[in-house]
Parts: structure tokens; sequence; C-alpha cells
């Protein structure tokens, strides 16, 4: 995890293109550091911009109940872009700047290395295909070595347009059955007391040194955080 922070401590002091002078905050990415799921954006928008998040606006409240449709939560993934920093008024980021800003998305896949990452949209599908659409490729899983990709619409691109806010249901339902297919069986339901049992204090310790959750934002300091109430697999790196 020090390899991540030290990443995103580098992505906002970063200035390898010109995307830098027009910026309030970079974005380097947040979620968890040792996430199964990645997802990869475009760019930083306004909202993004402003508070050194990713997803946080329109398209982020969308994202989120995607999410939530599948039983995921935003800090069980890793939210990112293939740009760090805000183009001008939302316009696409030029090839230079995504190749100035690659090294970033490489080293945070190295970091994290999730089983699956899903390209939002055609800028992010490039990455890994550059020559294919992403209304060919869309809901359909591809093995890339290692990792599964698995390519969606961009969710603003279906804030405008009912008919792809169907298609990306849909495909996110597939993403779905995807991830729960690639998981271990659960415990059988018939036995919820056994599940219980397991969950009660000894599982987690007051005071666990185990899974401190971690925070940090522009021009704070990492602090912690109580971890209380969160599962076994809460350690949470919320880097922004
Ligand atoms: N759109 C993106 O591609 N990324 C964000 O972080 C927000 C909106
Ligand atoms: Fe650096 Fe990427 Fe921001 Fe460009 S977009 S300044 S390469 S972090």
């Amino acid at each position: 995890m020090a390899d991540l922070i030290a990443l995103h401590e580098a992505v906002r002091q970063c200035v390898d293109c010109e995307l830098a002078q027009g910026r309030t905050f970079a974005v380097p990415g947040e979620g968890s550091p040792t996430a199964d799921l990645m997802f990869v954006g475009e760019g930083p928008g306004y909202n993004e911009d402003r508070q050194g998040r990713p997803f946080v606006g329109a398209a982020g409240g969308f994202l989120n109940d995607l999410l939530a449709s599948v039983g995921l939560r935003r800090e069980d993934v890793f939210i990112t872009n293939m740009v760090k920093c805000r183009p001008p008024s939302n316009r696409d980021p030029f090839p230079g700047e995504i190749d100035a800003c690659a090294k970033y998305l490489d080293a945070q896949i190295e970091a994290i290395k999730p089983k699956v990452i899903v390209p939002l949209g055609r800028h992010a599908l490039a990455r890994w295909f550059p020559n294919e659409s992403i209304g060919k490729l869309r809901g359909k899983p591809q093995q890339f070595g290692d990792i599964t990709l698995f390519p969606l619409y961009h969710p603003a691109a279906a804030l405008h347009n009912g008919g792809l806010r169907v298609t990306i249901e849909e495909d996110f339902a597939k993403l779905g059955e995807l991830l729960r297919d690639a998981r271990p069986a659960p415990a059988p339901m018939a036995q919820p007391e056994a599940i219980q049992a397991d969950r009660v204090p000894a599982a987690e310790p007051m005071g666990s040194p185990v899974a401190p959750a971690l925070e940090q934002g522009p021009g704070q300091e990492p602090e912690q955080q109580d971890s209380e109430g969160q599962d076994g697999e809460s350690q949470q790196l919320s880097m922004f």
C-alpha cells in the first residue's frame, strides 16, 4: 500500500502534461488497495477536479447505483481514470495527455492487481483495444493475460439516453454474475448461526492493527480511521 500512497502523491504533484495547468486538484483514484475490481473512466470532470475524487458528480451517482445493484460499495472496488487531471471544458483528452498519464494507471494496476478491469467508455477501452468500438465490446468479457476486461458504456453517456441506461444496467448485471462465478461458493444458508458466531468479537478485536482504514485528502496528512463496525475486509485506501 505504501507504493500506492507514494504514487498518488506523485500524481498530485505531476506536471508532465498540459492538463496540470488548469486543474484544481489532480484525481489519482480511490478505493480498496486490494480490490478485485477496478473501474477506469476517462478523466475528472468539474466536480471531481474540485474535490480531488473520481466519479463524484452525476455520473458518479449513477455508478454508485450500479455498484449497489450488484451488492458492491465504492470502497469494495478501485475507481480511477485514464487521465488524472481535468481536461478544460471536459474536452476529450488528447493522445499525448493519455500517453503522459499512462504510467500512473499502469502502476495502479501493478500495485492493486485487480482480477477484473472495467473500462468505462471508448477512451478507457482504447488502452487495451485501440481499434475496437465500445458498442461492440461492451458487456463481453475479454481475457487479457491474468486480467478479465469487462468494457461498459460510460455512465455519463447514459445520463442523457434512456436506452443506454437500460443497456448499462443489463451489462452491469452480467458483471455481477461474472464476479459471483469467480468467487468461492458462499456458506450454505442453512447455517446462519455459525456465520454469525464467526463474526462476533474474536474476528474483530478492538483496536485491531490488522485493518486500519486510511484516508487522505488533498493537502491533508494521512489519518487513521476507526474500523469498528466494518467487516474484516474493510481495509480501504481513499486517496484523492
Ligand atoms: N467521468 C469520468 O470519466 N471520470 C470521472 O471521474 C467523472 C466523470
Ligand atoms: Fe500528470 Fe496525468 Fe495530470 Fe498530465 S493528466 S499532469 S500526466 S497526472
